[in-house]
């Protein structure tokens, strides 16, 4: 079989190309991954070696540890006011199989599953190799690249937000008059890295909705592989089924210690963190513009400026790796994200301190200017 299941991520071409220029001895700012470079929360990694000196690292049950559930069954109550049973929480070895399983379960239940175009790949990838129906919905920049329920079309709809790759984020009504018309699976990866008003969550606006989530973006913990769902009653049965299949169960080490990430002081400091974003996010809109990109929306969330290229490029695959080359700059070319006006995008990921980005400004003024 020559031809892929899936397409594979294009940025992962910009990145290898990133480590020969490495090799070499070149010094390439990284700006196209989207993994927060800041430390994993001290409690969370002295719980883990408290842990390995006393815990049998063996399965625990497939929908995760029951304290766990519980701590994000309370968590959802406190940052948004929401109830959910913890038996409707669903720990995943991160959000990732958790997104797949529950894709593959709301269309048995409900049908053709929608999602936008541009946006985050592994819809579209993950809907292909389910074989389920799909349906890209085009976004455009004048509607901040948001889904809008006229369009919608399907009984399920996935939404991002804080959105990859734009930093869209949707109010309280768009959520709600989406809601009205489709099950939505929102995923909420982003949640917590906002830069003005907080993010809603689609458990605030509708019962008939199931979540996304996990620990890599917020919580920092992206190699501690762990994710959740939270979803129908219904669902429950169902996704265990599954999970028990294809994982077996989620990482033990990560579950118990990912239990001090709701405790007071390390919430207290991930909040800080947003600062640190900001900075960085203000930082590279203003250098961006100043060399000529346009960015029609700036973000409200998540770590990313999804930028129009069209002063420099018709082909934004092809600028990617130019402005590898001669810039030693790694971004992710628009293509990753959809067909729909892609090519004349990238996207620029701040998850690097101030420096490199200033430094990467300076590269690409000189370089493009
Ligand atoms: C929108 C979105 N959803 C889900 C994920 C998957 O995260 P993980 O499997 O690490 O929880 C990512 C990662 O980049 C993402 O950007």
């Amino acid at each position: 079989m020559e031809r892929l299941l899936v397409e594979p991520f294009y940025v992962m071409k910009v990145l290898e190309r990133a480590k020969e220029l490495e090799k070499r001895g070149e010094k390439v700012i990284h700006l196209e991954i989207g993994e927060p470079d800041l430390p994993v929360p001290n409690k969370v990694k002295e719980r883990a070696l408290e842990l390995l000196k006393s815990l049998e690292l063996k399965y625990t049950e497939s929908v995760g540890i029951y304290p766990l559930r519980e701590a994000i069954s309370s968590y959802y109550e406190r940052e948004y006011g929401v109830k959910v049973e913890p038996e409707r929480v669903i720990i995943t070895p991160g959000s990732s199989p958790g997104l797949l399983a529950l894709l593959k379960v709301a269309f048995e239940f409900l049908g053709e599953v929608s999602y936008s175009d541009p946006g985050y790949p592994c819809y579209k990838n993950m809907v292909k190799f389910l074989n389920i129906k799909g349906r890209a919905l085009k976004v455009f920049p004048e509607n901040q690249f948001k889904v809008e329920a006229k369009d919608l079309k399907t009984p399920v709809l996935i939404v991002n937000s804080p959105s990859n790759p734009t930093g869209s984020l949707y109010s309280k009504k768009e959520l709600s008059k989406l809601a009205e018309k489709a099950f939505l699976i929102s995923d909420e990866i982003y949640h917590g890295i906002t830069y003005g008003q907080r993010a809603t969550s689609v458990l605030e606006v509708s019962e008939n909705c199931a979540v996304v989530n996990g620990f890599s973006k917020f919580f920092l913990m992206t190699g501690w592989r762990l994710g959740f769902l939270i979803v129908p009653k219904e669902f429950v049965p169902q996704i265990t089924a599954v999970l028990q299949n294809i994982v077996i169960s989620p990482p033990t080490l990560s579950q118990f210690a990912a239990l001090a990430c709701f405790e007071e002081e390390t919430l207290r400091e991930l909040k800080e963190n947003i600062k640190v974003f900001k900075e960085r996010r203000d930082l590279l809109l203003k250098g961006l513009k100043e060399i000529g990109f346009k960015v029609p929306v700036e973000p409200q969330g998540a770590f990313y400026v999804f930028a129009d290229a069209s002063k420099f490029t018709d082909d934004s695959f092809s600028f990617a790796f130019e402005v590898l080359e001669k810039a030693k700059v790694a971004i992710t070319p628009g293509k990753d994200f959809g067909s729909n006006g892609t090519e004349k995008f990238v996207r620029f990921s701040f998850c690097t301190s101030k420096r490199n980005i200033e430094e990467a400004l300076e590269r690409l003024y000189s370089y493009l200017r």
